[in-house]
């Protein structure tokens, strides 16, 4: 149609992607392979198929155990390289990517390793397909301060190339309260921070994430709408929300997406955009999210604009670069 047309030729930005979620299961198999190791399933569809999901914990089993495939350099540059190229394709000029680093130092892969094999990729794609990217360093929320902290120290030979930290795992149980220490430490050493916050947790993590992390975004947020003034105090200070739709409903957030909560979040004057979180997992890059967000909410044309500049005023660039795309 005319409208997803429209999505799938506006130049946007992605700031919310998981590496490790982004291996399409043919890549996931010749990895496997490549490096020597036997997975549950033999085939792309038979691996498509595990695809189904009852809640966040059950898809990070799935994940996590996905990630044993990541073994060497060349494997961290093979699936970046493959997700940068698909947003040369879909016009998504400039990605902020999530990995967590603790997934693979864990198992004897070095941060050397992981970055280098990262970071080249980044280069690659500026410089064959133009196309800009942020790395996120993402820690993980099941493991202690502690932990985050050892991480942190960890990556500080790449301060200079990293765009931000942020954190993601099972959410509730591990509120952002749990890691203030860790964020002010961020923040010292001048990151710019982001936190999954409001996915499966109630609208109370959020506000923490406000009011005691600071943090520059919000992944996901969606229960920030059941708190009006944490809704209030979020458009005040114009914190970025970053949205995504088919995660939410592959995950049971939303029971379909006419009830997906991107419309209110608009009219309510928060500052969303829209991303893919785990493309192959959820079915789809940001252009399936936004085109089957706007058909389920009936979106116009105004809002995809919106969401295309928000998605450039929200990332993690300096502002004259900004003004670029804007
Ligand atoms: N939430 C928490 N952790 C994650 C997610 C998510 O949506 N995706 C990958 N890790
Ligand atoms: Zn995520």
């Amino acid at each position: 149609t005319d409208r997803a047309q429209f999505i799938r030729h506006i130049p946007k930005a992605e700031l919310h992607m998981h590496l490790e979620g982004s291996i399409e299961p043919q890549m996931m198999l010749g990895l496997a392979k490549r490096n020597g190791l036997d997975l549950r399933w033999q085939t792309a569809d038979a691996l498509r198929s595990a695809y189904e999901f009852s809640s966040l914990q059950d898809f990070l089993n799935l994940y996590f155990e996905g990630c044993k495939v990541l073994v060497q350099q060349q494997d961290f540059h093979d699936i970046t390289r493959a997700y940068l190229h698909r947003c040369a394709t879909d016009n998504v000029l400039h990605a902020e990517i999530f990995i967590g680093p603790q997934s693979f130092t864990e198992r004897g892969v070095t941060i050397e390793s992981l970055m280098a094999g990262v970071l080249g990729a980044m280069d690659d794609a500026r410089r064959e397909d133009d196309v800009s990217s942020g790395l996120l360093i993402s820690a993980h929320r099941h493991r202690t301060q502690a932990d985050a902290l050892a991480l942190l120290d960890s990556i500080a030979p790449w301060q200079d190339r990293i765009a931000g930290i942020g954190m993601g795992g099972p959410e509730v149980g591990n509120p952002p309260s749990k890691f203030i220490d860790f964020f002010a430490e961020c923040k010292r050493r001048g990151f710019k921070t982001t936190i999954h916050a409001g996915e499966e947790g109630p609208a109370a993590y959020v506000r923490e994430a406000v009011e005691l992390l600071n943090v520059d975004r919000i992944d996901h947020g969606n229960s920030a709408l059941d708190d009006p003034s944490l809704v209030e105090l979020l458009r005040v200070r114009a914190i970025p929300l970053t949205v995504c739709p088919l995660s939410n409903l592959r995950l049971k957030g939303v029971s379909s997406l006419a009830q997906h909560p991107l419309r209110e979040m608009l009219q309510k004057g928060l500052f969303a955009t829209v991303n893919s979180d785990d493309p192959p997992y959820f079915g789809g890059y940001v252009n399936e999210n936004m085109i089957e967000v706007q058909r389920s909410l009936d979106l116009t044309r105004d809002d995809i604009v919106t969401l295309a500049k928000n998605s450039f005023r929200a990332a993690f660039i300096d502002e004259p670069e900004k003004t670029r795309y804007l």
